[in-house]
């Protein structure tokens, strides 16, 4: 209700629900006060089937009353809790102030678990039992939509257990990856190649680099054409993570394998992104997780 620029829609709505509730109480009193014009039998006059006829008995006293406490239940929740326009109501209960103070208690729970965790180096988190348990939560909840729940990725989202990084592996890399996030970036590179025969050669020569199946004499006459690569990927295609290069000979392929996807990667080059954390997760949080991570590839 707040969130509108003018109170009229606030006031609006709150008279809308005392003019309702007062006017539940008005009809009670009103249709409990009226007497129907009655046959001298006390009945209505109305007959169904024949033979079904309607009396006019009043309504059970405690179905009234009823009634009645529902309406007086209804006042006193509005005095007590939000529930007209801005109004706080006396106890200033609000849904947000319940969250915060849910989430405080459960940081205030956990600080003692994570302040033992944020003295321990990453290689000795990764071997307790409880910080894992944390940090599989921690996976599933914030990484596993990428990565996917067993961590072995997918098509564009790197595998974080086999021990192969684009940007590094140690703990101090994979926390400054998930601080920051990551760019992974290589540009189109079709026009640096040459023609559309020089770019598929040259996706011979990087399946050769794999020792997977290619054309040898193919092969041959795209070596030259890596030098245009090798800035990146190293002379020897070993990768760089310094730029978070693909290794290409390691038969790990992030973006497809095979003549087309390479040349695919060449013709179009590719912005693959790891969002930051920092934001998100606590720095004990993160702590855990790279943990987590690193465990998984060093067991
Ligand atoms: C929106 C999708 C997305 C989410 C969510 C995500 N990641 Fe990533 N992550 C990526 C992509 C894409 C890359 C590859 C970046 C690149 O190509 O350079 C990546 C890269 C990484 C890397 C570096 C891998 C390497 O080889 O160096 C690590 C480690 C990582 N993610 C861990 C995590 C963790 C832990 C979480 C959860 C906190 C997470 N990611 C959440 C998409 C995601
Ligand atoms: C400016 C740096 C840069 C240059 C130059 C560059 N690359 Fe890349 N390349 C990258 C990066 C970064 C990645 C990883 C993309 C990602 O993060 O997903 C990559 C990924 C690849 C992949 C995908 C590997 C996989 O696992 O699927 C192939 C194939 C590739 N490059 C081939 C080449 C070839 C061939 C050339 C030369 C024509 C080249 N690259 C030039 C930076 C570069």
């Amino acid at each position: 209700m707040s969130d509108f620029t003018s109170n009229f829609w606030e006031i609006y709505v709150a008279g809308i629900t005392l003019v309702s509730i007062i006017a539940c109480l008005v009809l009670l009193i009103i249709t409990g006060k009226m007497k129907a014009s009655t046959a001298g039998d006390n009945t209505t006059g109305h007959v169904w089937d024949g033979d079904l006829r309607e009396m006019n008995n009043p309504l059970p006293r405690w179905w009234s009353y009823m009634f009645v406490i529902t309406i007086v239940f209804s006042l006193v929740y509005l005095v007590l809790y939000p529930g007209l326009g801005s109004y706080p109501g006396t106890l200033g209960w609000s849904s947000a102030k319940l969250h915060a103070d849910e989430v405080a208690k459960g940081n205030a729970q956990t600080a003692p678990i994570y302040a033992k965790f944020m003295s321990m180096p990453p290689e000795q988190v990764a071997k307790d039992a409880q910080a894992m348990a944390i940090g599989e939560r921690l996976y599933s909840n914030n990484c596993a939509q990428c990565h996917a729940s067993d961590a072995r990725g997918n098509k564009g989202f790197p595998n974080l257990t086999d021990g192969d990084w684009l940007h590094g592996g140690t703990p101090e890399k994979i926390k400054e990856t998930l601080l920051g996030g990551r760019n992974g970036n290589m540009p189109p590179m079709a026009a640096a190649v040459g023609s559309s025969d020089d770019v598929k050669n040259l996706a011979q020569y990087v399946l050769s680099l794999s020792g997977s199946p290619h054309d040898s004499t193919r092969a041959a006459l795209g070596k030259d054409k890596f030098a245009v690569c090798a800035a990146c990927h190293g002379p020897d295609g070993k990768g760089m993570q310094a730029v978070g290069s693909a290794n290409l000979t390691d038969n790990i392929w992030l973006h497809g394998f095979g003549e087309k996807a390479i040349v695919e990667m060449i013709n179009n080059g590719k912005v693959n992104v790891m969002p930051a954390q920092a934001e998100k997760l606590t720095e004990a949080q993160i702590h855990v997780l790279t943990s987590y991570i690193w465990g998984m590839s060093n067991k």
